[in-house]
């Protein structure tokens, strides 16, 4: 048991969110004494208000498709209506499971928690309260915020963001949703699969507008069927809220009325406050800035996750954690790879990627090939009545280097594509594999035969 009254421990984390419990955990699996401060909850965003609950949404979203679109499958079934007190109570129970599970796990492995607000208080120092916990390294793990735009103030009522958003206690008869990331497309979705009538609105030309063109545009029409109104590359201008809602007016001078508006626009780090300028820690725009070993200007001093630019994931957090904690320990570990992380935005249909897009992959490579299998030759695709693709970008004569798809479940498909670009795997090594029939795999393994020159389920 890390015992800080008498002395420095090892690791001294801020934040039990993802990454810092992960640190915690693989730091005292290579018995390093580790204290874990956390204001709120261990598991943090992801397991309270992000990644965990919105799933548990979506599942029930997908519940509700099911039921609608029964008739198309020979069932016969009524659907009465969503009880969103039962809703939230399933969610929260997934989330409660969870994180007794967290807790009793930290607890386990001998790691001291420290329930409190923490303050950086010197290099190799944290405050909660009175007490000054010092370690011979600091990780700072605080995570991230929902953002908002300036001038335009969330009342947590009709202009709400995520966290709002996943406590409602009715589904809304409409909603915009500004930002079609990861949380904007998530949410439209959940919402008009509960009956909403929902529109998005995006600064950029496409959803999704950091995947592959070929996927935005996927997602784009599979949305558009399911009548979910798009305002692509257009600005938002201001908002008013009503009696009845809210009056969304955009630059080129459309107004849209709703109940609500979720705003999705990014997260911000969180590092106002914690003593981070004090000490000396180099940040920019309030992100803490890292080397690829996630190392601060400031030797004795980490950060990692949603804090530091770049990927605001939960699986890029444990593995930054376990990296920090390998690296203390002398394991001289691998830096994580940013380039080959898998992406899985879950609406319905999901998106999922895993490598560069096919622009990307063009800037650093100059010539790439390409294919697309679409998802109507994959029988068990057919079966689940769900539209989409796999595409393929490869080097000519070299590695597959990019792995898009869209399409109900493909965010499970995206662990073995993040192997194959991780090993660098050439198309003909993939197309030697089996994948079992029918499965949603096997779209990955024609693509990859195509890409060998040996389609087998293709047309032309
Ligand atoms: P995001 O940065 O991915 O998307 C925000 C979107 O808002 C962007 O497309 C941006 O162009 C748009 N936007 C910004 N200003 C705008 C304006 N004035 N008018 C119209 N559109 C505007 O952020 P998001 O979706 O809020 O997610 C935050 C973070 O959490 C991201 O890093 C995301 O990847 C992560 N996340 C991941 C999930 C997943 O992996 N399934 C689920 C939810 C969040």
């Amino acid at each position: 048991m890390a015992d800080s009254a008498a002395g420095p421990v090892d690791l001294v984390i801020l934040g039990g969110g993802s990454g810092g419990y992960a640190a915690a955990l693989r730091a005292a699996e290579l018995d390093l004494s580790v204290v874990l401060i956390e204001k709120d909850k261990l598991g943090g965003t992801c397991l309270h208000r992000g990644c965990i609950p919105t799933k548990a949404l979506l599942h029930s979203a997908e519940i509700v498709d099911n039921i609608k679109e029964s008739e198309s499958f020979g069932i016969r079934s009524t659907f009465d209506g969503i009880d969103m007190t039962k809703v939230n109570s399933y969610k929260d129970s997934v989330i409660a499971g969870l994180f007794k599970g967290l807790t009793g796990l930290i607890k386990s492995r001998g790691i001291e928690v420290v329930e409190g607000f923490g303050r950086l208080a010197s290099p190799t120092s944290v405050a909660v309260g009175d007490r000054i916990i010092s370690g011979r390294h600091v990780l700072l793990a605080t995570g991230s915020y929902s953002k908002s735009l300036p001038g335009l103030d969330i009342n947590h009522n009709k202009v709400i963001t995520s966290d709002d958003a996943l406590t409602l206690d009715h589904v809304p008869a409409s909603a915009v949703v500004l930002g079609a990331g990861a949380i904007g497309c998530e949410f439209a979705s959940v919402w008009r699969s509960y009956g909403a009538e929902v529109t998005i609105v995006e600064a950029l030309p496409h959803l999704v507008p950091l995947e592959d063109e070929s996927s935005s545009k996927l997602l784009e029409r599979a949305f558009r069927k399911r009548g979910i109104a798009q305002h692509l590359g257009a600005r938002f201008a201001g908002v008013k809220t009503t009696d009845d809602g809210v009056t969304v007016s955009l630059e080129s001078g459309t107004t849209i009325e709703a109940e609500l508006l979720l705003v999705a626009v990014g997260r911000g780090p969180v590092s106002a406050g914690l003593g981070y300028e004090e000490i000396g820690i180099a940040t920019d725009r309030g992100y803490v800035l890292v080397d690829r070993f996630l190392r601060t200007n400031v030797p004795t001093v980490s950060a990692l996750g949603d804090l530091r630019p770049g990927l605001q994931l939960a699986h890029v957090g444990f593995a930054e954690g376990i990296f920090v904690a390998e690296q203390l320990a002398g394991l001289n570990p691998v830096p994580v790879d940013y380039d080959n992380v898998p992406r899985v935005t879950y609406s319905h249909p999901e998106v999922a990627s895993v490598g560069l897009t096919t622009a990307a992959a063009r800037e650093r490579f100059g010539d790439i090939r390409t294919v697309t299998y679409n998802l109507a030759g994959n029988g068990k695709s057919q079966i689940l009545k769900t539209a989409g693709a796999v595409t393929l970008i490869a080097v000519p004569d070299g590695p597959v280097v990019g792995v898009h798809m869209v399409g109900d479940r493909v965010g499970e498909l995206i662990a073995e594509a993040q192997l194959i670009t991780n090993w660098e795997a050439f198309p003909a090594e993939v197309a030697q594999l089996i994948h079992p029939h029918p499965t949603l795999s096997e779209a990955l393994g024609e693509a990859h035969l195509a890409l060998a020159g040996k389609p087998l389920h293709v047309h032309g």
